[in-house]
This record gives structure tokens, C-alpha cells and sequence, in this order.
């Protein structure tokens, strides 16, 4: 979603601000634009579209040594550029980018209205610079304070002063931003992405905090005023450049980066010689483990169907009872938390704001929520404490794929944890553990030779919806088949668990509707090859993904993709990738922007 970039220093600020936003591209966005202090004015240039388009637009002559940039992604406010970053005041004299909702800004907007204040946006950013001048009395940190204390909503945002070089004022709720540390120069993002290639040494914002920012550095206060010191983090250089090597999109190289990002996500925590696995950042005891009543697993989107299989994990497993849920959901239904209950967060960029308001739910009722997090540092991890970094490394694609992989792969591993503890003697432990270690093997084996995918593609883009179906842990799996090929490739999907079917949607089904069914070689096999049955008996065109060996689940197929054997509870690191590769393909064939779909976002910041 939106992105933030500022910069106060020696170097050009044009060059470091679009540079910046060319890295945070993956969020999503749908223009952008820059602010540049000038001696007698601040520059502002805007574009609707890709960055591309505001470099090609910014003036070579244009320099200056403090600036803010923005990528917007549009919520109040339609894609045009009136409505992108910076806006304004009436003077021209203070510039703002906000990522966030300024939830009171009709109100705001009509008591700024009624006082001779002319809007030249639809956005309820805009109110911020108006308020801001109106408050303005010389100190521009503590106008911006002023102003944030009349607002409600959430934010990132930053602001620059045409009477004030050299300084930027930025201030979170909510909306994620880090601080660098340079030689004479400081730096400001909402995602340490955009650092990368600057500062290694980072300071985090938590909310409410208010920040200005100099050359020399910075002083953070609290919005109510109270000093505040934070350590510096050093950001890991693992995390690496994102860039797509000699892949055509990052899409296909996150798939095909799961041999190693799923290694490095179990390698030294699996343990098959003591029978089980070792999470220090849970910070467990075993009687602690032994306490737990209840396990909840809280994720959206791809990370809820991550969620999905490690809630059956957990309670198959570790014999603990488990439940998934969609975290946008349960923060509304007043849940009911105990003190024995263990959750999980899970989230691929640590930043969605419906999980940290699920996060959040939990620790008000006073309980505890562990993060299964990838980017190290971002919110979420930083709010949870203790948790699971997943070490996918960077994930560019805005459909996630390596981290789902990596997601999976802890909750198994936590599963195995405390199944150990609980129930599970050693020798099933061992013999679960080594399964969990021979995944990346197995998943470069299917890469190498994945089957006939461009086959399956031509059938799933023929028709006018396809359907995925699957039963237990392989329902999860056809449930993020479907997202993919929904979000990468814009074709309608629709997944079910198989035995529903019947139930209603197989009315649906008529002469050649595609079908993709999940069906691993499991207890449910059997059950799965009969819904099969029942579809082809209508007509439909089906597409089997099934163990390697099982012939009798490949003949049902129209077409049948096989993937290398494993245990049902990993069977899911398995069976997605032909999932991951049919929404590559298809979206390649149909012609999609394969990294950046539409109107979607890497990071949704906002609820
Ligand atoms: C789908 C996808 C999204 C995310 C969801 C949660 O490919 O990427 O569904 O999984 O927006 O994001 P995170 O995991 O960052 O919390």
C-alpha cells in the first residue's frame, strides 16, 4: 500500500527520493509524487502511474537537500493527481504524505471549510496541511503535534517547512515508519525496504510517536510530549536486494527460491535426534507448553491459509484444540480469550493492520499472541514480542508464495514442539521431523519437473469460473489455488472443501467447467477421488494434483499433476506449487502484470 520515503542530507534529494520509491514499487500504488524544499518554494511533482512515469517527469535541474516522497494507493479519493502525495496548504509553504485514514476528516474538513480553507483534493490527507498551517506558530514539530492531537484515524506521515531546511517532522499511528541513521544525514520510510541501500542502522517508530528529523539525527517525543529514546536495529543483510536475477518476473523466482527459503526456515529448529523441535523465540517451558488449552491461529489472506494447515497441525500433532480464523473477523466478535490459550499472528509482511488489530483484541483480554512474521522488525514481530521469524527473505510478488511455503513450515515445526512435549513419543517425532527436513529436497524436485502446467492452464482459462476443491488440510490448499489464480490472473475461482459440492455449488458445474481438485494421498483420499467422480459425471473438465505413484487418482484426471510423497500434514508444501505455477502461467498467457496485479497491495496497512 502507500509508501513514504524522506531524506535530509548532502546527496540530491530528487535521486534518493525516487530511488526509494522505485523500492517500495511492490507495496502497490497508483501515482506518486515528490516534495523538494526549495530556497523560495517547495517544488512539488506528481504523476498517476508508475514511478516511472514522476522520474520522468521530475526536472533534471530540480535539486535540493530535503524532501519527502509518496506512492499512493487510493482509498478516499479517486486515482488522479490531484488526490496523490503531497498536498498542501493554502500557501505552499508546509507539504504532507500520509499513509492511513484520518477517520474524523469529513468533520474536520467542514469546521476548515467553514473558515475560508479551499480543498484541492478529494483525499482526507489534505486536511493535514490545512490544520497544520492553522496551528503553525514557529515550531513546526509542535504544530504537527497540534494538529495530530485533533485527528482520529491512522497514520504515517511526514511534512516539510518551507521556513524549516533541513527538517522533516514525521509522526506513526498505526502506519509503520522506520528512521535511518547516516554519515551527516537521516532517512525516513515506511518500510525498511527502502533503506536498504543506504543505512543498515535503523530506528522504529511505535504509534503515537512524533518525530523531527535533522542531519544530525533525531529527537522522538511521545504525542502527549514525554521524551522517548529508541535503540537502533541493525537491518539484517540476509534480507537481500529483491531484485529478480535472470527471472522475467520476482513472482517466479520467490517459487523457485522455496527450496532455500524453506531450509532456512527449518534448518537448526527441527531436531529429529531428540524426536523434536526447538522455537527460542517462543520462549516456552515445557510446563508452559503442557498449560496450553488452546491454540488460535489469526491471519488474512494467503497467511490465513497458512493458518488453516498449522491449525490442523496443532491439534492432530500436538492434540492441542486449534482454530484458524481470519483476523479482520475475530477482532469485531468480542472473542473470548483465556489465559491458557496460545495465539498465533501470522503475517508475511508484518505490517496488515487487520492482524495487528486481532493482535491487539488479544492482548487488551490478556492474552498471549506469538508472531509468525518474515520481515524481522516490522510491526507485528515488534508488537507480539516473542514469535517465529519464518527467514523467506525479501517477498517482491504481491501474491505471496515463498512466504506461504515458510509459514506453513513453522506452525509445522511449532506443532512438532509442542507435540513433543505433550503426546508425541520420540519416535514418531523423529519420523516427523526428518519428513519436515526432506521438504526442500522435494520441492526443488517438483520445480525441476513440474508437469504438464501450460496443459492444466489452457483448461483452467477455457471456462468462465473454475472451482478448487479439497478436504482437510488439502481444503486450505485449494483455498489458496484459487487466490492465486483470482489475484495473478483475474480469472473467477471459487474453492470449497469437497464433500460441499454436493451441497449447493456443484449446480454450478455444467459441460467443461474446470475443476482443480487437491487429492494427496491421505485418509481422505477415497472420499475426494468420489466428489471427483461426482464432478466428471457432469461434465467437468478436472485437473488432479496427486502423489506421485498414485495412478488411480492421475487417471481422473483431464489433466493430472504429480508431486513427490509426503506426510498428509505436509502434504501442503507439496501440493501448492503447481497452485503457485498455474496462476503464474495463466496470468502470464492472459497478459497480467504479473508482480503488481490490480488494486491490489503488498503491505495492507489499512482495515
Ligand atoms: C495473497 C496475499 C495476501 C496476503 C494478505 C496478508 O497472495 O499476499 O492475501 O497474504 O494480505 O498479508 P500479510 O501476510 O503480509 O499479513
Amino acid at each position: 500500500m502507500c509508501g513514504i520515503v524522506g531524506y535530509v542530507g548532502p546527496r540530491n534529494v530528487p535521486d534518493v527520493l525516487l530511488d526509494g520509491l522505485r523500492r517500495l514499487e511492490y507495496r502497490g500504488y497508483d501515482s506518486a509524487g515528490i516534495a523538494v524544499l526549495q530556497a523560495d518554494d517547495i517544488a512539488v511533482c506528481r504523476r498517476v502511474g508508475p514511478v516511472g512515469k514522476l522520474i520522468e517527469a521530475v526536472s533534471p535541474e530540480l535539486t535540493g537537500h530535503t524532501g519527502i516522497g509518496h506512492t499512493r494507493w487510493a482509498t478516499h479519493g479517486g486515482v488522479t493527481e490531484a488526490n496523490a502525495h503531497p498536498h498542501m496548504d493554502g500557501p505552499e509553504r508546509i507539504a504532507v504524505i500520509h499513509n492511513g485514514i484520518i477517520e474524523n476528516h469529513q468533520a474536520l474538513r467542514a469546521r476548515l471549510q467553514e473558515e475560508g480553507v479551499v480543498f484541492r483534493s478529494e483525499t482526507d490527507t489534505e486536511v493535514l496541511p490545512h490544520l497544520i498551517r492553522k496551528l503553525y506558530r514557529g515550531d513546526p514539530l509542535e504544530a504537527v503535534r497540534s494538529a495530530l492531537q485533533l485527528v482520529q484515524g491512522t497514520y504515517g506521515c511526514a511534512v516539510v517547512f518551507l521556513d524549516h531546511p533541513g527538517t522533516i517532522i514525521a509522526a506513526r499511528n498505526g502506519s509503520p515508519l522506520v528512521l535511518g541513521k547516516g554519515n551527516g544525514e537521516s532517512f525516513l520510510a515506511s518500510d525498511p525496504h527502502a533503506l536498504a541501500a543506504l543505512t543498515r542502522e535503523v530506528v522504529y517508530l511505535e504509534d503515537r510517536e512524533l518525530v523531527r528529523i535533522t542531519t544530525k539525527g533525531w529527537e522522538i517525543t511521545r504525542l502527549d510530549g514525554a521524551k522517548i529514546d529508541h535503540a537502533i536495529h541493525l537491518l539484517e543483510e540476509e534480507w537481500g536486494s529483491g531484485d529478480k536475477g535472470a527471472y522475467m518476473h520476482h513472482m517466479l523466482k520467490e517459487i523457485h527460491e522455496q527450496p532455500e527459503s524453506l531450509r532456512r526456515c527449518l534448518s537448526g529448529r527441527v531436531v529429529p535426534e531428540e524426536g523434536g523441535a526447538r522455537l527460542g523465540g517462543l520462549d516456552l517451558s515445557p510446563r508452559e507448553i503442557v498449560a496450553i488449552r488452546r491454540v488460535g491461529i489469526l491471519g488474512c489472506g494467503t497467511s490465513f491459509h497458512a493458518s488453516l494447515v498449522g491449525a490442523h497441525a496443532m491439534e492432530q500433532l500436538a492434540r492441542i484444540p486449534s482454530f484458524a480464523e481470519i483476523a479482520s473477523e475475530f477482532r469485531y466478535r468480542n472473542p473470548l480469550i483465556e489465559p491458557d490459550d496460545l495465539f498465533f499472528a501470522v503475517s508475511q509482511s508484518g505490517e496488515t493492520a487487520d492482524t495487528m488489530g486481532a493482535i491487539k483484541e488479544v492482548q487488551v483480554k490478556g492474552g498471549r499472541v506469538m508472531g509468525i512474521v518474515n520481515v524481522v522488525g516490522s510491526s507485528i514481530a515488534r508488537t507480539c514480542g516473542r514469535g517465529v521469524y519464518v527467514h523467506s527473505g525479501p517477498e517482491i510478488a504481491v501474491a505471496s508464495t515463498k512466504a506461504f511455503t515458510s509459514q506453513v513450515g513453522a506452525l509445522l515445526v511449532a506443532s512438532l514442539m509442542f507435540a513433543r512435549t505433550r503426546a508425541l513419543g520420540p519416535h514418531e517425532g523423529k519420523n516427523f521431523g526428518e519428513e519436515l527436513l526432506k521438504v526442500p529436497d522435494k520441492v526443488r524436485e517438483y520445480l525441476d519437473n513440474p508437469g504438464p502446467i501450460l496443459k492444466a492452464v489452457e483448461l483452467l482459462t477455457s471456462g468462465k469460473y473454475v472451482f478448487f476443491f479439497g478436504r482437510g488440510v488439502s481444503h486450505a490448499v485449494a483455498m489458496e489455488g484459487a487466490l492465486k489464480l483470482k489475484e495473478v490472473a483475474y480469472v473467477p475461482c471459487m474453492s470449497y472443501p469437497a464433500a460441499e459440492m454436493k451441497h449447493g455449488p456443484i449446480a454450478l458445474i455444467d459441460a467443461k467447467t474446470p475443476v482443480v481438485a487437491v487429492v494427496p494421498d491421505d485418509i481422505m483420499r477415497d472420499k475426494t477421488l468420489s466428489n471427483v467422480q461426482e464432478v466428471r459425471a457432469r461434465g467437468a473438465r478436472v485437473v488432479v494434483i496427486h502423489t506421485e505413484g498414485d495412478h488411480e487418482a492421475g487417471r481422473l484426471g483431464d489433466v493430472a499433476i504429480a508431486v513427490p510423497r509426503a506426510p498428509s500434514l505436509i502434504s501442503p508444501l507439496l501440493t501448492v506449487l503447481p497452485m503457485q505455477l498455474f496462476a503464474y502461467h495463466a496470468g502470464l498467457a492472459l497478459g497480467r502484470d504479473i508482480d503488481r496485479p490490480r488494486n491490489l497491495a503488498k503491505s495492507v496497512t489499512v482495515e
